[in-house]
């Protein structure tokens, strides 16, 4: 039985008051069609009907035709202002948010005024008591060395400045470049004191998350859910401690995995994998942390000690100093809605 005498797995009672902790989640992916609209209504413009894909490739088009919308800084106070506001209601007290500042910059939108906007809306929202936010600025895969390397630079030096990054990263297409080519950059980026994010393994296989551990030493891993194909590299995840953040709904929309009974999140688990659930990019998928939770429950019939304990490993393998991970932890423990 729960620990506020809930009896039902399945009681959404326990999971709406749950502190939770999300770790995979792309700033830009949160721009779901209602924001668009709005943004767009303002300047006149017509979003069109632009959010649909069929797999993977298809979703990477949508997501940039989506972020291609946001032409005006302020556009993302008001992105990480609607973030925060469903962080919140969900109960969501920590998340480390990814963010891509090259897609913007190339588009001649000047980086300091984007990041002076987002930083607006985090420290607004910290001011009400809402959700603590990380940053973990990626790269994208299919742009090469020379673009990770500029990345990783922007990430130590925002970092230096006191704007919360706490991680590089890499996203996009996992099949696009080979890992050797993003080393310089991930070594640069944890010489600055950043740790380091690889998406590996959702659509690529094994061998992705063998490079993102072995020649990336990846930290964490976006989805990586291929790693459940070989016995080694659970091992060697167990082992290491590095965990995967797993984002069911996603990967069945990207058609990563074809039906959710077939998503390995329970094979990862039952071979000691350190696993935390996100959601990816709900804005296109319309499913939040809740909804992943919710999702799982239904599923794999998760008690509600299990769906803790989830939350609790995203406390521990979330990016935070030693302290603050002490505090989240009891914060889980507790059901208190704000890390403090
Ligand atoms: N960028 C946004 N969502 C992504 C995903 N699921 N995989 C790789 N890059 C991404
Ligand atoms: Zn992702």
């Amino acid at each position: 039985m729960s620990d506020d005498g809930s009896r039902s797995p399945a009681n959404g009672g326990f999971i709406s008051g749950l502190p939770k902790v999300e770790l995979h989640l792309h700033l830009e992916g949160t721009v779901g069609p209602g924001l668009l609209a709005r943004i767009c209504s303002e300047r006149g413009l017509p979003p069109g009907d632009i959010y649909g894909f069929a797999d993977f490739g298809e979703f990477l088009d949508a997501y940039r035709r989506v972020v291609e919308l946001l032409t005006d800084p302020w556009d993302f106070y008001h992105v990480a202002e609607t973030l925060c506001s469903r962080l919140a209601e969900q109960g969501v007290v920590y998340a480390e948010c990814i963010f891509t500042p090259q897609i913007h910059m190339r588009r001649g939108l000047e980086h300091e005024e984007v990041v002076r906007a987002i930083l607006r809306a985090l420290d607004e929202a910290a001011a009400r008591g809402g959700p603590r936010v990380s940053l973990i600025y990626d790269t994208v895969r299919q742009w090469g060395a020379e673009a990770a390397v500029e990345c990783a630079r922007l990430a130590a030096s925002d970092r230096q400045a006191g704007v919360p990054v706490v991680a590089f990263g890499v996203g996009g297409d996992e099949l696009s470049l080979p890992a050797d080519e993003l080393k310089e950059a991930f070594e640069l980026a944890g010489r600055a004191g950043l740790k380091r994010y690889v998406h590996a393994g959702e659509v690529g296989g094994p061998d992705s998350v063998w490079e993102a551990l072995e020649v990336l030493g990846a930290d964490r891993i976006g989805h990586g859910i291929a790693a459940a194909r070989d016995a080694a590299l659970m091992r060697e995840l167990a082992q290491r401690q590095v965990a995967l953040d797993c984002c069911p709904t996603s990967n069945l929309r990207t058609r990563a995995v074809g039906r959710i009974e077939e998503h390995p999140l329970p094979v990862l688990l039952k071979n000691h994998v350190p696993v935390t659930l996100g959601s990816d990019d709900p804005g296109f998928f319309g499913s939040w942390l809740e909804d992943e939770i919710a999702l799982c429950v239904r599923t794999w019939h998760w008690s509600p000690e299990a769906v803790s304990l989830l939350m609790k490993a995203g406390a521990r393998h979330s990016f935070l100093e030693a302290s603050a991970k002490e505090k989240l932890l009891q914060c889980i423990s507790r059901r208190h809605r704000t890390i403090e």
